[in-house]
């Protein structure tokens, strides 16, 4: 499918394009908040976006929280965006590239921070895909729990953590977990995410972890002992954590998110909007690669010296 025909046909990519914004998700982030306006809060002042690449998400968080929230002293905010890829700089946040599941990148972020807890944690994470349904979602399951890990040592009481998960068959014991350590637990869906996908967003309202535990990043530590200790209704976690009745498992509460009037992300549009119809070329992208894995081969190719190996 050639560029032009994909900004007719994906209109948020197209509006992406449009409203300067490097990929299709930051309307995710949009529509979610218009949903639990987490980033309108005005006492917002520290924020991190995991697995941050290209940067879509970031630039939503800093525009809510330096051209939105303009209340608040812009001293005291601060934006940290992780991931394994470079980042093209975003205003007013501080990219490092780094592996969330690595301890060492907790430590970083905190350092960032001068040791104060963040207010709002977010990952949009995906692991590169191998085909192989059972393993993806394995190593999705995994990226997500690290992502879980590290921000239960970083996010103050009463803190927000949203994530991307996808609704695969184990899903209600994630709900079960994060439902030991936040008030409220939503799964939500936006418009612009789509319906024939299995994404959704975990929305984690009220950051409450029982007082005697304490969360630890250790590579070490299996998802089992990490939990140990915390309680969940009249539930105690012990090492019998994998021996749960069904009826102790947690279902969370489904939300659809983004008003009616805002784009269906899987339907064709005949009569488009005179902004989009009159438009016949594409745009632009608005951010080019930083630095792509083909990038040599691309330079090899050019020079007449890219040969195949048989
Ligand atoms: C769907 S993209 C994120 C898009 C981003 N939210 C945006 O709006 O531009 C998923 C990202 O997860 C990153 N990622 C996957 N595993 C990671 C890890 N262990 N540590 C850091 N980033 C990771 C990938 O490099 C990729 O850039």
């Amino acid at each position: 499918m050639g560029k032009g025909s994909k900004d007719k046909r994906d209109l948020y990519y197209r509006k992406a394009k449009e409203q300067g914004y490097r990929a299709r998700s930051a309307f995710k982030l949009l529509q979610l908040n218009d949903q639990f306006h987490f980033l309108d809060d005005p006492n917002l002042k520290r924020v991190v976006d995991l697995c941050a690449a290209p940067g879509s998400w970031s630039q939503v968080l800093s525009r809510k929280l330096f051209d939105e929230n303009i209340d608040t002293d812009s001293e005291e905010k601060k934006i940290v965006a992780v991931d394994l890829q470079p980042m093209s700089p975003i205003p007013h946040v501080t990219t490092l590239q780094a592996d969330i599941t690595h301890p060492k990148t907790l430590a970083r972020i905190l350092d960032l921070f001068g040791n104060e807890k963040a207010d709002f944690v977010c990952s949009d994470g995906a692991p590169d895909v191998t085909g192989l349904h059972d393993l993806d979602e394995y190593v999705q399951q995994q990226l997500i729990m690290s992502a879980l890990q590290l921000t239960t040592c970083i996010l103050k009481k009463g803190g927000v953590f949203v994530a991307k998960i996808f609704r695969g068959r184990d899903i209600d014991m994630l709900y079960s977990q994060l439902g030991y350590l936040f008030d409220k637990i939503v799964c939500a869906k936006p418009r612009s995410s789509r319906g024939t996908s299995l994404e959704a967003f975990i929305v984690c309202l009220g950051y409450n972890p029982p007082s005697s535990w304490i969360p630890k990043l250790d590579v070490n530590t299996s998802v089992d002992e990490f939990f140990q200790g915390c309680s969940f209704n009249r539930l105690v976690i012990s090492d019998k954590l994998s021996h749960w009745n069904e009826e102790e498992r947690s279902i969370a509460e489904f939300m659809a998110c983004g008003s009616l009037e805002s784009f269906d992300s899987d339907a064709t549009y005949h009569d488009l909007p005179s902004s989009i119809a009159n438009t016949i070329s594409s745009l632009d992208p608005v951010q080019g690669p930083t630095n792509p894995p083909y990038k040599k081969a691309l330079e090899l190719k050019r020079s007449g010296k890219l040969t195949r190996s048989v």
